[in-house]
């Protein structure tokens, strides 16, 4: 697919360490899943029918999958070697979930199921697109999906005030150097750390926009009760409903 945001998933080294380098510079995705769940949960508490946009190795699938037995997703990537590895993560699970490998900017990559869908959740992958990729998916999941139906999205921001940004990025790095401990030469210090996280996301072509913007293209797409769900520094959950 001819999106660097996509190619850079293709690369083994990336996927075989994904989930570790996950849990090490974003261990707040365990809490981010099970506030997609929770939210979910409260207003659909049998969930048939779930498509999550980027699924990437199937952390948010395998959670929601487990959570809601009666449920089978729609897993959406670019990347045929994330979806293999999320398939191998499912083992079992994997029978209740059609793998599509798309580009989430295009529309031909949404089939008809998403009519069904109880929720349209995404984690950790929006943040890939630009802010009117990301208002243009928007609207095409809400001009689809069925009334009542959440879009839920956890993902990052970036602060609107730059002082703030840099004081949040220099918070980020010390994170991952505290819990690296000094094992992975990549995270020893602040420097080394600073220098690999900005080469990933210029591989990974990462921009994530601020908190306000994600809310007001949402609102703008006639989602109803749009609202920060969960946030903690620059990791958000949000959501708004068809
Ligand atoms: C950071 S990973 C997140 C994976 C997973 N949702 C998680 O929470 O760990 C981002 C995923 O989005 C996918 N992606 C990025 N841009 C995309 C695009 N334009 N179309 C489809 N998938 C895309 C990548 O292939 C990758 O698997």
């Amino acid at each position: 697919m001819d999106s660097s945001s996509v190619q850079a998933y293709e690369t083994s080294a990336r996927v075989a360490a994904y989930d570790a380098d996950m849990d090490l510079m974003h261990p707040n995705r365990h809490k981010m899943v099970e506030v997609i769940m929770a939210a979910l949960a409260a207003s659909t508490p049998d969930p048939r029918l779930v498509v999550d946009l980027g699924t990437g190795t199937g952390f948010l699938l395998d959670r929601l999958l487990r959570r809601f037995p009666n449920c089978r997703a729609v897993a959406i990537d670019g990347s045929q070697q994330m979806l293999s590895t999320a398939k191998s993560r499912l083992g079992s699970l994997a029978e209740r979930v059609e793998f599509v490998i798309g580009d989430l900017r295009q529309a031909e990559t949404f089939g008809a199921e998403i009519e069904s869908a109880d929720a349209v959740v995404s984690a950790y992958a929006l943040h890939h697109l630009n802010l009117q990729e990301k208002a243009e998916l928007m609207e095409r999941c809400r001009a689809r999906l069925k009334e009542d139906g959440w879009f839920l999205n956890a993902d990052l921001v970036v602060s609107e005030d730059e002082f703030l940004e840099a004081l949040t990025q220099q918070m980020r790095v010390a994170g991952i150097v505290d819990r690296a401990e000094g094992r992975d030469p990549r995270f020893r210090t602040a420097t080394d750390t600073r220098r690999f996280i900005d080469e990933l996301q210029r591989n990974e072509c990462d921009q994530p926009q601020t908190e306000a913007d994600d809310l007001r293209i949402m609102r703008g797409c006639g989602y109803r009760h749009v609202s920060l769900l969960w946030k903690d520094t620059r990791e958000v959950v949000c959501g708004g409903i068809r």
